[in-house]
């Protein structure tokens, strides 16, 4: 079977295509901005003018025909209003045109879903961090279920915003990792586990403060806000695996990227004889591929939608799919 996924959760609009196990396609634009972040009609108008020629695309890539798809999926949510509704409506048009089936699928179990397929994990817990998205994620006694989550901002947010804040344009990540590589001295920082959950808006400030106070070089700060932060992440990854039984740990989203997360994350499975899966880039940012494959597999397990049923859910939980 052949599935074509629409991604349109925030700034990337991507469409994937997927042969069974097999990605044929992944064709994808991003909005940017020169500063400052997304402003979400803006992001939308950039998806309206995407859509078709991606699509196109996609298909080219894949060396087939639209008619030749047999299913159309896209992300239902969770995410931005704005941009998740550009993506239905192509799937629902390209639905009701190529008159193929529709399944409408939740974004961060496909970081999950794409991560099992491409590495072979078989039961990971699914460390998912992202701009807006942070959360410890695994499949467990008959459903997706969180165990621990950001409660406040994502830490890809976290990081941008610190970036902006000492003068670094969007996005921040990279450029906080490649300055983190020059600091040499740990400043402590707030260290914010509540239970399962992390919190990042008061290391924020915290760290803002610092760098204002002038005491402080910025290549420690941006050195010490990551040892921190990744820390609290992979403590609450690494006590999810335990309660869950499980023996793998999975990274996805755009901050899974970081060298120095992914370093961290070996570390922490070495030590506890877990196996740590990572995937290409191209993977961890958003993509239609994930949407695709995710859509493929909700289908062959019987998921079936009416055109009808295709709303977009902006605050679709992990735990309610
Ligand atoms: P979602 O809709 O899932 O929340 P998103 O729209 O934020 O995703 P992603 O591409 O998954 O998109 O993630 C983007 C984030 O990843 C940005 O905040 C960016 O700064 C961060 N990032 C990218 N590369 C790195 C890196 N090397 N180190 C740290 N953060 C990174
Ligand atoms: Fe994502």
């Amino acid at each position: 079977m052949i599935c074509l996924g629409i991604e349109s959760t925030a700034h990337t609009f991507g469409v994937g295509i997927v042969k069974g196990k097999k990605v044929i396609a992944n064709a994808k634009s991003s909005y940017s901005t020169e500063s400052g972040g997304i402003i979400p009609a803006n992001a939308a108008e950039h998806h309206v003018n995407a859509c078709a020629d991606l699509i196109t695309k996609a298909a080219d890539q894949a060396g087939i025909n639209l008619k030749d798809i047999d299913l159309i999926a896209f992300s239902q949510g969770p995410g931005i209003g704005h941009c998740l509704r550009i993506g239905a409506m192509s799937a629902r048009a390209l639905s009701c045109f190529l008159e193929k089936p529709i399944v409408g699928v939740n974004h961060c179990v496909a970081h999950l879903e794409i991560g099992k397929m491409l590495t072979g994990a078989k039961d990971p817990v699914l460390l998912y961090v992202s701009g807006a998205n942070t959360q410890v994620i695994a499949f467990d006694n008959g459903k997706y279920r969180i165990f621990g989550e950001t409660l406040d901002i994502g830490i890809g947010n976290f990081l941008d915003s610190f970036a902006r804040h000492i003068g670094l344009g969007f996005p921040g990540g990279p450029k906080i990792e490649a300055l983190a590589k020059k600091g040499k001295k740990y400043i402590d920082l707030p260290y914010c586990v509540k239970g399962m959950d992390v919190s990042l808006g008061g290391i924020l400030t915290n760290v803002k403060q610092k760098h204002n106070s002038g005491n402080y070089a910025k290549e420690d700060l941006a050195y010490s806000v990551q040892e921190t932060v990744f820390s609290m992440l992979l403590e609450v990854s690494e006590r999810a695996l335990f309660h869950c039984s499980k023996k793998e740990l999975l990274l996805g989203g755009g901050v899974a990227c970081n060298t120095r997360l992914k370093q961290m994350s070996m570390e922490m499975c070495r030590a506890n004889t877990f196996k740590c899966f990572f995937v290409d880039n191209e993977y961890n940012v958003d993509n239609g591929a994930m949407i695709a494959w995710l859509g493929l597999k909700k289908f062959k397990e019987g998921k079936k939608q009416k055109i009808e049923d295709t709303s977009i859910r902006p605050y679709w939980r992990t735990d309610e799919d």
